[in-house]
C-alpha cells in the first residue's frame, strides 16, 4: 500500500520504517531539510534500538523515501498518518497547529474525488478528529474534495519503540466510515493482535486514558513507597504482593524518582484539561501529578537528612534521561533534582551514557551547576553521594565494590531501587533506597 507520513519525529520515523518493513510503500515529509538528508542516507537523527537497521534495509528495498515535498507525497498516498507534534500551550491543552496545517496542506493538494484517508497517530485531545473534519469542509472551497480523518494512537515506548510497534498488544483504528475502517485495517492486517475499530472519539480517549492510567499506577505505588519508609516495609515486595494479583498486574509499580518524559507529564495535563473543559472533577489525574511532582524534593531532603545538610557536599548524578536507553532528557527528573540539590548549595557531578550534550541543550540554565563526566567512575570520584536517577544497565554492573574507595563518603542514594541492596551493604555502602528503610531492614535481619 502507499502510505504518507507527515513528520519523521520520535513517532513518526519508527512508524514509518515499520510499515516499509512489513511491505508497504512510504513516503516521509519531513520539513527539516538536514534530517530528510540522513534519512535517505541511513542515517537515524533518533536514539532507537534496532532502528538503523531497518533504516538502512528498507531504503535499499526503495520501501521509503524522505523528502520535503508535501504535494508529491499526498499525491503518491492512499493513507496519509500525521505524526506531528502537539505540544503543551501554556494551560496545559495540546496546541494543534501543527496538525491542521498539515490538513490544510493535504486539502490544498488532493484531487478532486480522489479518497484519501488522514491518520491521526499524534495524541490529540478528544473531538480533534472531529474537529478536522470541520476544517477539511472549510478548506474545500466548492472543491469535491474525499478526505477522511481517522484516529489511530500509538502506544510505543521510547527505547523499546520498533519492538513496540512489531509486537503490539493491541491496535486502535477510530474511523467513520467502512471505506476508512477496511482500508486502515488493511494497512495492519499483517498484526495478529486485538484490534479495536471504533469511533474516533473513543480512540482519542483510548489513548489519554492509557498513559493516565498507567502515570496513576506509579504515582499510587510512590505514595505507597513513602509509608513503606516510615514503617519498615519493603515497596518492591508490596508491589510484587499486588502484581500477581491479575487483576493488577505487575507492570508500571516500580517506585522511583517519579515519571518523566514526553508522554506521561503532557498528557496527564492534556487529559485534565479536557476534562476541566467539560465540566467534571479530574482531581484524581491532579493528585497524581501532584505525588509525582513531589518526588524529587523527597530525594533531596532524605539526602540532606543523611549527609547532615548539603551545603559545599559533592553529589554525584548517575543519570541524565527521563529513563534508560533513551537519550530523551525531557521532562527527566534529573533535571529537577540538580535545581533543588544546586539551591541547597550541592556541589554536582553528572554523567549519562548518551544524554549530556542533549541535557546540556534543554536545560542551559542548568548547566553552570553541574561538572559533567563521561565516565560514571570519574562522576563518582570524590563525591560525598552519588544519586542514581535513571535506571541504566551500566550503573547496576559498574565496579562498586572497587569505586567505593575513590568517594569521599560512600553513600549512594537509588532512587530506581535496581542496585542489590545486600551487596550494596557487603562493600560497606550507606545503602539509600526508595519505600525501604534499608537500615532497619539489615538490623532486623541481625
Ligand atoms: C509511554 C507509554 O508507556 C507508551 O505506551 C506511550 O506510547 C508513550 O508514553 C507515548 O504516549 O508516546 P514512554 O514515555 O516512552 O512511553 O516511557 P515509559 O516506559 O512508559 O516510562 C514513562 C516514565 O515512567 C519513565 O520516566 C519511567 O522511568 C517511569 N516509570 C515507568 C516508573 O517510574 N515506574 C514504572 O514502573 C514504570
Amino acid at each position: 500500500m502507499r502510505i504518507g507520513v507527515f513528520g519523521a519525529g520520535y513517532v513518526g520515523l519508527v512508524t514509518a520504517v515499520c510499515l516499509a518493513e512489513i511491505g508497504h510503500l512510504l513516503q516521509v515529509v519531513e520539513v527539516d531539510g538536514d534530517k530528510v538528508e540522513k534519512l535517505n542516507n541511513g542515517i537515524s537523527t533518533i536514539y532507537e534500538p534496532g532502528l538503523t537497521e531497518l533504516l538502512e534495509r528498507n531504503i535499499s528495498r526503495g520501501n521509503i523515501y524522505f523528502t520535503n515535498d508535501s504535494s508529491s507525497v499526498i499525491e503518491h498516498s492512499e493513507v496519509i498518518f500525521l505524526c506531528v507534534g502537539t505540544p503543551p500551550k501554556p494551560d496545559g491543552s495540546a496546541d494543534l497547529s501543527q496538525i491542521e496545517s498539515a490538513v490544510r496542506e493535504i486539502a490544498r493538494y488532493a484531487r478532486e474525488d480522489d479518497f484519501k484517508l488522514i491518520v491521526v497517530k499524534s495524541t490529540v485531545p478528544v473531538g480533534t478528529a472531529k474537529q478536522l473534519r470541520e476544517l477539511v469542509r472549510n478548506e474545500m472551497q466548492g472543491r469535491r474534495l474525499n478526505l477522511e480523518i481517522a484516529s489511530n494512537p500509538e502506544f510505543l515506548r521510547e527505547g523499546s519503540a520498533v519492538s513496540d510497534f512489531m509486537n503490539p498488544d493491541r491496535i486502535v483504528m477510530g474511523t467513520v466510515s467502512a471505506r476508512a475502517q477496511a482500508l486502515l485495517g488493511s494497512v495492519y492486517e499483517s498484526f495478529d493482535c486485538p484490534k479495536i475499530f471504533t469511533s474516533p472519539e473513543t480512540s482519542e480517549i483510548i489513548k489519554y486514558a492509557a498513559n493516565s492510567f498507567l502515570a496513576t499506577k506509579i504515582s499510587f505505588i510512590n505514595m505507597v513507597a513513602d509509608l513503606c519508609e516510615e514503617v519498615g516495609a519493603d515497596v518492591s515486595l508490596v508491589a510484587e504482593g499486588m502484581g500477581y494479583d491479575k487483576r493488577i498486574g505487575p507492570e508500571f509499580l516500580r517506585a522511583g524518582i517519579g515519571f518523566g518524559g514526553s508522554c506521561f507529564p503532557k498528557d496527564l495535563q492534556a487529559f485534565l484539561h479536557v476534562g476541566k473543559s467539560k465540566g467534571l472533577d479530574f482531581g484524581l489525574l491532579e493528585e497524581v501529578i501532584s505525588i509525582n511532582n513531589r518526588r524529587s524534593l523527597r530525594v533531596v531532603q532524605k539526602l540532606k537528612a543523611h549527609l547532615n545538610g548539603l551545603n559545599g557536599k559533592k553529589v554525584s548524578i548517575l543519570g541524565l534521561a527521563f529513563k534508560s536507553n533513551t537519550d530523551d532528557v525531557r521532562e527527566s527528573p534529573a533535571a529537577k533534582l540538580i535545581k533543588l540539590l544546586a539551591q541547597e548549595g550541592a556541589v554536582i557531578k553528572a554523567t549519562d551514557p548518551l544524554s549530556i550534550e542533549n541535557f546540556r541543550r534543554m536545560y542551559p540554565d542548568l548547566v553552570e551547576y553541574v561538572q559533567f563526566y563521561e565516565q560514571a567512575e570519574a562522576a563518582v570520584a570524590g563525591s560525598h553521594a552519588a544519586v542514581v536517577v535513571t535506571d541504566w544497565k551500566e550503573y547496576k554492573d559498574l565496579n562498586w565494590k572497587q569505586i567505593k574507595d575513590s568517594m569521599a563518603r560512600p553513600v549512594v542514594f537509588d532512587t530506581r531501587n535496581m542496585l542489590n541492596a545486600d551487596d550494596m551493604l557487603d562493600n560497606n555502602y550507606e545503602y539509600l533506597a526508595i519505600g525501604k528503610d534499608i537500615v532497619h531492614l539489615t538490623e532486623s535481619l541481625t
